[in-house]
């Protein structure tokens, strides 16, 4: 049985009362609450270790609201924790983007954190270039900037298990903290590894006929003109169209969202975020291993009757009251590889003890190589664990609040210019359709929904979906006449789609516009060349001077982007060289890596430059966002 551990953080916002404990501050920035989940961890086992201090988790987004408010608390900061994840082209997440613009463009600030003793721990993948950047850059500026670090920054890897790293990172901070902290009345306490996840939370059910409203957030678009991630607009699938020929083994999906009406806009360059459901045959599996009802109406909720908090405040974000049915389609993530916690969850509720061992061993120190091999290597989904443990039933409540993540919106980069489409949002989507090592068909969740979406031409009663915008720094120079490159292969042609039509409403207007060649890849001419009929037109309209397309699998050797870039690297030099500005867009662990070592090579090339100043001539074309990249 999961037992509930007393309430864990308070989040008081207020004054402090003075009461002569020792105050520590841990900040996360988090994209899908693992970053807030181990701050919160922390936390719970340092107010077991140590009596004579308080400790507060905190939002980077609602620590301040302005920078000077940054500023004269962090100032007051004795110490402090920092919990960062890190994104795409090395970026922060969407809470900690504010703080961390803030932090790193005040260098000059001087010592001014003199007062703090800190450590971070960032969340990040080694199979991208800026692993881990986020937590890197944040402690080298507050070391800079006066702060003692108390332990070396962790970095937890992802790609591994992120689990483990913190874990150990968290092992190096006792004796840190035994020393600034302890009482010699605190009792010495053994550490467990993180295993997070014994949670307190309440499950209501309702009857089906007297439930409320369901979905409010959801269906209520219209009239509602902020939209965000926890406000998503209800838009309809306009268009659907396959991108790929019928030769072609892969798909790739066109999609058109009618966001007419709604109030929602966007700008060329944006990301969409889609909220998808998954498909019935993997509901219909989560439910027959869950061996529940899938008409139980019901919610989860982490606060006690009279609203106060159950302290479980490490849940996934809530849902709205509704059947498992629609729970299991809507908010459970059923098909990633289940964290460890998930396999401790699962064990508290298996009646055959042999599996429910074997689960625990799978989560234990000691059966760290076999979860790595058994379950990040073959890519066991959450529904295949289950059904190798068949005992493992868990209640509606453990499965929602300690075992299925939520389902995450999917990102992508909007292929359409609101100049040319302004009623509409067009997404560009590769299916995602593989085998992996223990022989499961992998069917990505969005992709295989948009492929499958039915648009409005084709019935009244169509497919749509919750889509909210997020804004990119991903955009055309504000002077129509500087010369841009383009380099986006597969559906990283995407956002320069958008830049396209753009360029052409712009001329259409009388506009001068500048020289701009477009890198594009793709394998073979006759089977995934997408909009070939629209980049064409763009030569022919003059709003693309140079198409240049390399096709990796139609002569006897790959021909990628970057050796068309090789063939180019004179005119690149020259544009460069001119102001102009160079896009990429596409794979970060492959192609983008390769494009960025040819530029260095152009660069050393072309401008007779030694290997550090061609490096340093692209950290000025990065940092000046002149070298912009839209990657995943
Ligand atoms: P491939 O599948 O034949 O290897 C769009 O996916 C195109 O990008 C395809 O032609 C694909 O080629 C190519 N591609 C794969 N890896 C790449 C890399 N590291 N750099 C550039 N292009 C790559």
């Amino acid at each position: 049985q999961i037992t509930p551990p007393k309430p864990l953080i308070v989040k008081d916002r207020g004054d402090e009362v003075d009461d002569g404990k020792k105050k520590v501050t841990i900040f996360f920035g988090t994209q899908t609450g693992t970053a807030e989940g181990f701050a919160k961890a922390l936390v719970e086992e340092a107010k077991a270790r140590y009596d004579k201090a308080t400790f507060k988790v905190v939002d980077l987004d609602d620590y301040a609201a302005d920078d000077d408010e940054y500023e004269e608390k962090m100032k007051k900061e004795s110490l402090a924790f920092f919990f960062l994840a890190t994104y795409g082209d090395g970026e922060p997440t969407d809470n900690a983007a504010r703080f961390y613009k803030w932090f790193t463009e005040g260098k000059e600030r001087g010592e001014w954190l003199q007062n703090m003793k800190y450590g971070v721990f960032g969340l990040g993948n080694r199979q991208y270039e800026h692993f881990n950047k986020v937590a890197k850059v944040v402690d080298e500026i507050l070391t800079e900037q006066g702060a003692k670090r108390l332990v070396p920054v962790g970095l937890g890897d992802d790609d591994q298990c992120i689990e483990d790293d913190f874990t150990a990172w968290r092992e190096s901070v006792w004796p840190e903290l035994d020393q600034l902290l302890r009482d010699d009345d605190d009792a010495t306490t053994v550490s467990t590894p993180y295993t997070a996840a014994v949670l307190e939370y309440r499950v209501v059910f309702y009857d089906p006929a007297n439930a409320p409203v369901k979905d409010k957030n959801w269906n209520n678009a219209n009239g509602h003109t902020v939209y965000d991630a926890q406000h998503p607009c209800r838009s309809n699938v306009a268009v659907r169209k396959e991108l790929h020929t019928p030769v072609s083994d892969r798909s790739c999906t066109h999609l058109e969202f009618d966001i007419a009406g709604t109030g929602l806009s966007y700008e060329t360059g944006d990301h969409v975020g889609v909220y998808c459901e998954n498909l019935d045959e993997v509901v219909e599996e989560a439910l027959r291993l869950l061996g529940l009802s899938p008409d139980t109406y019901f919610s989860v909720h982490t606060d006690k009757e009279d609203g106060t908090s159950l302290g479980g405040s490490s849940l996934p974000p809530p849902f709205p009251p509704c059947t498992l049915r629609t729970a299991l389609a809507k908010y459970a993530d059923l098909l990633s590889s289940p964290k460890k916690s998930a396999l401790l969850a699962l064990a508290a509720h298996a009646s055959d003890p042999t599996e429910a061992d074997r689960l625990r061993h799978l989560a234990s120190p000691a059966g760290k190589d076999e979860y790595a091999q058994w379950m990040g290597a073959s890519q066991r989904s959450l529904l295949e664990v289950m059904a190798e443990f068949p005992s493992a039933k868990p209640p509606l409540g453990v499965f929602f609040a300690a075992i299925a993540p939520r389902l995450q919106p999917r990102y992508y980069s909007i292929s359409s210019s609101p100049r040319m489409a302004p009623s509409r949002i067009h997404v560009t989507c590769a299916l995602v359709y593989e085998k992996t090592p223990t022989g499961r068909i992998h069917k990505g969740v969005c992709s295989t929904w948009m492929k499958n979406s039915t648009p409005l031409d084709n019935c009244h009663d169509c497919s749509w979906a919750p889509i909210f915008v997020r804004q990119s720094n991903f955009k055309l120079p504000s002077n129509t006449k500087v010369p841009i490159i383009m380099v986006g292969p597969g559906t990283g042609l995407a956002p320069f789609r958008g830049f396209l039509q753009e360029r052409l409403a712009l001329k259409e207007a009388g506009a001068d516009l500048g020289p701009s060649v477009l890198f594009f890849g793709c394998r073979n001419r006759k089977m995934d060349y997408i909009y070939e009929d629209e980049l064409n037109n763009f030569v022919n309209s003059g709003a693309l001077s140079e198409l240049v397309v390399a096709f990796s699998r139609e002569g006897p050797t790959k021909e990628y982007v970057q050796h068309k870039m090789m063939e180019k690297a004179l005119d690149i030099w020259n544009m460069i060289s001119e102001g102009g500005y160079l896009y990429v867009c596409g794979d970060a662990k492959g192609m983008a890596k390769d494009v960025h070592r040819t530029l260095l090579t152009i660069l050393q090339e072309q401008g007779c430059l030694d290997s550090s100043k061609a490096e340093s001539m692209v950290k000025n074309l990065h940092t000046t966002g002149r070298y912009l990249r839209d990657v995943w």
